[in-house]
């Protein structure tokens, strides 16, 4: 898989769903914030919102769980029609087990690393997972300063992806823009959540792709 694009609704018109997420038609995948107000202090929306919008898109959906205990919750999001579906661990209680269970049910699983998690405690758990999530913001709510000290930590995942020999999508979230993609994938990202970077856009498509051209021409030269 090369570069892909995944744009966030956080930031969209959320009262029409259906409306926005056809804006994004060259979008590779639609980034669902799932937010409890415990695990982070904001609250989104939920499985049944989720289910209606995985009817009304034909872009896969990625669901980004920032809930506490994705242990319960996070199978039924990929029995939702989801096609990948992240959980933090940081709240998870059985990461091993989750991941499995998620794949179970057809999705990819994923695992997401808030910016003061490292990722080495991790390693083993590399194979276990389709795509790893290095938050480039903390968690909670969209529009924040991209984090450069998140960057090593990209550098890290990468490496040890390339030690195991896995093909681990590498993903990064939060204040990913025409400003900061570039960094991201020289870094060894290959799937970026964009939110307001996109929705602010007059043209949230045309931004997709000036993100994707942007990213792919920074992976090339990395
Ligand atoms: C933040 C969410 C992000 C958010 C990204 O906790 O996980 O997906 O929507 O928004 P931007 O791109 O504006 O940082
Ligand atoms: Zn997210």
């Amino acid at each position: 898989m090369g570069i892909q694009i995944t744009p966030s609704i956080l930031n969209a018109d959320l009262a029409a769903l259906g409306a926005e997420v056809s804006r994004i038609g060259s979008a590779d995948w639609v980034h669902v914030d799932v937010m409890d107000n415990h695990f982070v202090p904001n609250l989104t929306l939920g499985l049944p919102v989720v289910e209606s919008l995985a009817r009304h898109t034909a872009i896969p959906l990625d669901a980004h769980l920032m809930i506490e205990d994705p242990d319960r919750w996070a199978p039924a999001y990929a029995e939702a029609g989801c096609g990948s579906v992240t959980f933090h661990a940081e709240a998870a209680k059985a990461p091993v087990r989750l991941a499995r269970e998620i794949r179970a049910q057809g999705a990819r699983a994923s695992m997401a690393l808030k910016p003061a998690t490292p990722v080495e405690p991790y390693e083993a758990l590399l194979p276990e997972l389709d795509m790893l999530l290095v938050m480039t913001v903390e968690p909670g709510f969209g529009g924040q300063k991209f984090l450069d000290l998140c960057l090593p930590k990209i550098r890290a995942a990468r490496a040890l992806m390339r030690k195991h020999g896995v093909e681990t999508w590498l993903q990064v979230d939060g204040g990913v823009s025409l400003e900061t993609i570039e960094r991201c994938a020289e870094a060894g990202a290959d799937v970026f959540v964009a939110g307001s970077a996109v929705y602010s856009a007059d043209d949230p498509d045309a931004m997709v792709r000036e993100l994707r051209a942007k990213a792919e021409t920074a992976a090339a030269s990395a």
